[in-house]
């Protein structure tokens, strides 16, 4: 069956379109909501925005690719993006990175074999007094030790 938007989600569309002067312009809002509802935007999901938006899918795909907050392939029940811009990189962030790989047995871009976690490197996410940070999912976890990752990791069991 081809993807398409709950009628829940269909609202929030027309809702979110109409409060753009052009359709267009309500793009990034418009492709949150589908990978709310797809999980991931891969190929179909882009298909269908592109409908959505009057765009051609090479457009819409062009958005998804350059914007690390969309992700293109599925990914695992928690997300970790860890922050690698400059202020994040100065307080640890590499260190931060290395000890998830260590823990979770994965690469950035890698997803646990169990679908549990994927590890994900992303640009600043405007939380840099609390560096080194790390966003999980829709939360954030700042002022990050090896600690305080390994007890949220054992929460996220
Ligand atoms: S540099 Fe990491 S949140 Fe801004």
């Amino acid at each position: 069956m081809a993807l398409e938007f709950s009628p829940e989600t269909l609202k929030a569309f027309e809702a979110t379109v109409a409060r753009y002067p052009k359709k267009e312009a309500a793009m990034l809002p418009v492709l949150y909501l589908a990978q709310r509802e797809f999980g991931h935007l891969g190929p179909e999901a882009i298909e269908y925005v592109a409908k959505l938006m009057d765009q051609a899918p090479a457009r819409v795909h062009g958005v998804v690719s350059f914007y690390t907050m969309y992700n293109m392939k599925p990914i695992g029940r928690h997300h970790i993006q860890v922050c690698r811009t400059l202020p994040c990189a100065l307080h640890g962030a590499e260190e931060v990175t290395g000890f998830l790989k260590k823990k979770l047995g994965i690469d950035c871009g890698q997803t646990t074999p169990d679908g549990r976690f994927t590890l994900t490197e992303v640009e600043c996410l405007a939380s840099c007094g609390t560096a080194p940070m790390m966003q999980v999912n829709d939360d954030y976890y700042e002022n990050l030790t090896e600690e305080k990752i390994d007890q949220l990791l054992e929460a996220m069991k």
